[in-house]
């Protein structure tokens, strides 16, 4: 233990299988959206248990796509948490809509369900719940909501997968769910994303903005060569992935459940280290987290963060609240004062490092320097 180690904030883990799956896929000489994808999209829908899924570059792009296959349009309200990555105001944005911030909760950083009815006003028209670190929002809830000022969900489960709510699968609770693919989430292929719906109108929506509002499968007209044919019927865009992603893609999938035990068991480490002196998020009786994210909360979190970095140790800080942000801030004028709980605990958050392949000793040793440095958060 009194060497130095390294330890980055997060490794991928690929395997042989991955680079098999990867080269067969080059050397097939389909490089874009095809075979694989779809096999990809059909595996993720049958884990799942959705009845769709399809296949995008980014969860900022599913979660673009899915607002406008739900309706949502300029000048309608969207309500988001406060403390989430900024994809999530931007889609709105992008969709035409105003991201309304909703407060947090402190225990868990998840929306605040009893501050959301307070923000509903004529214009608003969806809830984007963010499934924190991995830890569901409490869905019985927001649908309830929902129904009653009949709203639309799409849930940001970026950070959500596998993760449980009352013992389900996050990915069927609502209209649209959209997971991401980036390279430091829970499955990883560099960059991608998929949404994932029960609704066949969403889903064909969804499906046609993928690529350039072209009707049916594009790729597929290469299987007859005078097919050279397609119709544009929608405004689309390019945001489609590639069978190269997939490949790598059905792979992780594979092993989802595996890797999800693996960052269990260092959460469990870490819990039992951190219990009764330093303060973190857990998962509560009701969700079983993916444990995308270990979040610890200390009154001295910038100080932790420089020490660890100088003990070789890589942290990182989940989020800086969207309101914080200068673009978003003066579009929107959001006011600083209208988020306590986001702005507490954004100051005091710091997430350490959780992924499979990361040992028991760096795990020993990242727990002693956080107990050496960090101060108690009360
Ligand atoms: C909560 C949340 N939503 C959305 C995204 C966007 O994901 P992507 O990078 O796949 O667009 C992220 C990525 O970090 C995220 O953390």
């Amino acid at each position: 233990m009194r060497d130095k180690l390294i330890i980055p904030f997060h490794k991928p883990h690929i395997s042989q299988k991955e680079l098999d799956g990867v080269s067969e896929t080059i050397q097939s000489g389909w490089l874009t959206m095809g075979p694989k994808t779809l096999e990809f999209e059909n595996n993720f829908k049958n884990y799942i248990g959705s009845q769709f899924a399809i296949s995008v570059n980014s969860a900022t792009a599913g979660l673009h796509l899915a607002l406008n296959a739900v309706g949502v349009s300029r000048g309608d309200e969207v309500i988001i948490p406060a403390n989430t990555f900024i994809a999530t105001a931007e889609a709105v944005t992008y969709s035409g809509a105003i991201p309304i911030l909703c407060d947090i909760e402190e225990k868990i950083h998840n929306i605040n369900v009893e501050l959301i009815e307070k923000l509903i006003t004529p214009q608003t028209k969806a809830i984007i719940p963010v499934h924190f670190g991995g830890h569901s929002c409490k869905m019985d809830e927001i649908n309830m909501i929902a129904n009653k000022y009949n709203l639309k969900i799409i849930e940001d489960a970026a950070h959500a997968l596998p993760s449980f709510y009352k013992n389900k699968l996050v990915g069927t609770f609502s209209d649209a769910v959209c997971f991401s693919f980036y390279a430091t989430k829970t499955l990883s292929t560099g960059e991608g994303g998929m949404v994932t719906t029960n609704n066949n109108k969403i889903a064909e929506k969804v499906k046609l903005q993928r690529l350039h509002g072209i009707k049916g499968d594009a790729w597929k007209r290469n299987e007859n060569k005078n097919d050279w044919y397609y119709e544009v019927v929608d405004l689309g865009y390019k945001y489609n992935t590639t069978d190269i992603q997939s490949a790598l893609g059905l792979v992780q999938l594979e092993k989802l459940e595996w890797m999800r035990d693996e960052r269990k068991n260092i959460a469990n480490i870490y819990k039992d280290a951190f219990s009764g002196k330093i303060d973190f998020i857990d998962e509560s009786p009701e969700n079983e987290s993916s444990w995308h994210l270990f979040v610890i909360k200390t009154g001295n979190r910038d100080e932790l963060h420089q020490k660890l970095k100088e003990k070789g140790i890589d942290t990182s800080v989940h989020f800086i609240p969207i309101h914080k942000h200068p673009y978003y801030k003066n579009r929107y004028s959001y006011n600083n004062e209208d988020y306590p709980v986001a702005n507490f605990v954004f100051e005091k958050s710091l997430s350490l490092p959780i992924y499979p392949g990361l040992s028991d000793t760096e795990v020993e040793y990242i727990i002693k320097y956080v107990l050496e440095y960090a101060e108690d958060s009360n």
